[in-house]
């Protein structure tokens, strides 16, 4: 049935025809959403779309939406052949077989649209090079921050403006840990076993929580934001295991919360502009709007010269969500079908250097146990003047056996830092470096 009850203006044009690919948590939404709402999609098109099969890895299973047997095959390889489909659908994540099936679906001539991550950072050079040639699209606004619409704001919205900033939380499932944290001050493991039997995390959570996941969407945020390829290689990453109680405790201490961010920076680096792009946990203000993000909801800020400082919120993951962004591709692409164009493809004309984060410039928040002897806080205030890391705040809690010096730097070179953290641990008056974490969202 429409979503739509006024009448509607269905055309008489032969249909799009759309295979998809996968039929799990996304991809059957997809199929319900193109059945559901296949009157409101037609007329937004121009033609009726119509799904045309749907290759998965297993014929038989229950699957979250009614359709026809007869459509489901797997023979994904034939399924994108055929010279009859114009649009591909692909909801199989992973790098193989994804990237074969969309290389020959745009040589045979389909459009594509796609929610893979892992394969647009790892790859995704050959993939538009392949939809350049073919003259077809390739749109895939799912493959970060589910629904939110953030990949077209950035190409499209954005393209007169001067993207200097992109801070994103674009993993649900370790925001999630990060906020029970917060909010209940337990440690990592137990916030993690919550998040798994509420069905936030994975039985095997390491590419949400070494910020694999987090990783490959930042590399696809800087490709857009700076018109430079960066893939998931280049993206510095640090995940949320090590991430304790003292440290969330710490971080509430100075008014901030802990999150785990996707940072893509224009940067001045050594022979000129350059770009920096990391994913690790970070502080920032409970001021700052990302702090507001809570449970596991994303958000992406961004800061351009012109605009000034965007948010863009809501749900970053889950069938139905990541299907809305996935439909909005598709009626995009449809349309350029029928009007035989295509859309903006890969921008890269920028080709500007990836910063190693070494010469990243941040700003670190660092918790020392020392003895509380005169002299003390000399000794570690030397040590970040040795390496000209200049410091903000400095204050002492505790005392006696039980004294700490809590120091939050200005902005310095991260190898700077590092090294004086490393010169910390090995002095004498130091008993621990007990938390050190990246601050953000803060000037100076
Ligand atoms: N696993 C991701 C998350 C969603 O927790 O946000 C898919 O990228």
């Amino acid at each position: 049935m429409s979503a739509v009850t006024s009448p509607q203006i269905v055309p008489a044009v032969p249909p799009v025809r759309v295979a998809l690919l996968g039929c799990g948590v996304v991809g059957s939404q997809v199929a319900r959403l193109l059945s559901e709402q296949a009157d409101d999609l037609a007329a937004r098109v121009g033609a009726p779309v119509e799904l045309v099969g749907v290759a998965v890895r297993r014929l038989g299973l229950k699957r979250d939406v009614d359709l026809p047997a007869e459509l489901f095959t797997t023979d994904a390889e034939a399924l994108v052949s055929r010279d009859d489909v114009d649009v591909v659908v692909e909801v199989v994540g992973g790098i193989e077989p994804a990237r074969s099936l969309i290389l020959s679906a745009l040589r045979h001539g389909a459009s594509v649209v796609s929610a893979n991550k892992a394969l647009l950072a790892e790859d995704g050079a050959t993939l538009f090079a392949a939809a350049e040639a073919a003259g077809r699209d390739l749109y895939y606004e799912a493959a970060v921050a589910g629904a939110i619409p953030i990949l077209r704001p950035l190409r499209e919205s954005l393209a007169g403006d001067q993207v200097t900033r992109v801070i994103g939380i674009v993993n649900g499932t370790t925001n999630f840990i990060l906020d029970r944290m917060d909010t209940s001050g337990t440690g990592f493991t137990e916030a993690l076993e919550e998040a798994q039997q509420l069905g936030y995390a994975e039985a095997d959570p390491t590419a949400d929580v070494e910020g694999f996941d987090a990783a490959a969407k930042a590399a696809i945020l800087a490709s857009l934001a700076f018109h430079t390829r960066v893939t998931a290689a280049d993206v510095h990453r640090e995940g949320i295991a090590e991430v304790s109680a003292a440290d969330v405790a710490s971080a509430r201490e100075m008014g901030c919360v802990v999150k785990l961010l996707a940072i893509c920076a224009l940067e001045h680096g050594p022979d000129g502009p350059a770009v920096s792009a990391r994913v690790h946990p970070a502080m920032i203000p409970r001021s700052h709007p990302l702090a507001s993000v809570r449970e596991a909801y994303n958000a992406v800020f961004v800061e351009s010269r012109a605009a000034g400082q965007l948010m863009f919120y809501g749900p970053g993951a889950g069938g139905a969500p990541t299907a809305s962004a996935v439909l909005g591709d598709l009626v995009t692409v449809a349309r350029n079908r029928l009007a035989e164009v295509s859309g903006a493809g890969e921008s890269a004309y920028a080709g500007l250097p990836v910063l190693p984060m070494g010469a990243t410039q941040t700003r670190y928040h660092v918790q020392v146990d020392v003895d509380d002897k005169p002299g003390v806080l000399a000794s570690v205030a030397h040590a970040f003047a040795e390496r000209n890391v200049s410091i903000q705040t400095v204050r002492q809690e505790g005392r006696g056996d039980d004294a700490q010096l809590v120091v939050v730097s200005h902005t310095a070179s991260d190898a700077d830092l590092a090294a004086t953290v490393e010169s910390l641990r090995s002095m004498p008056n130091v008993r621990d470096v007990s938390s050190v974490m990246r601050v953000e969202g803060v000037d100076g």
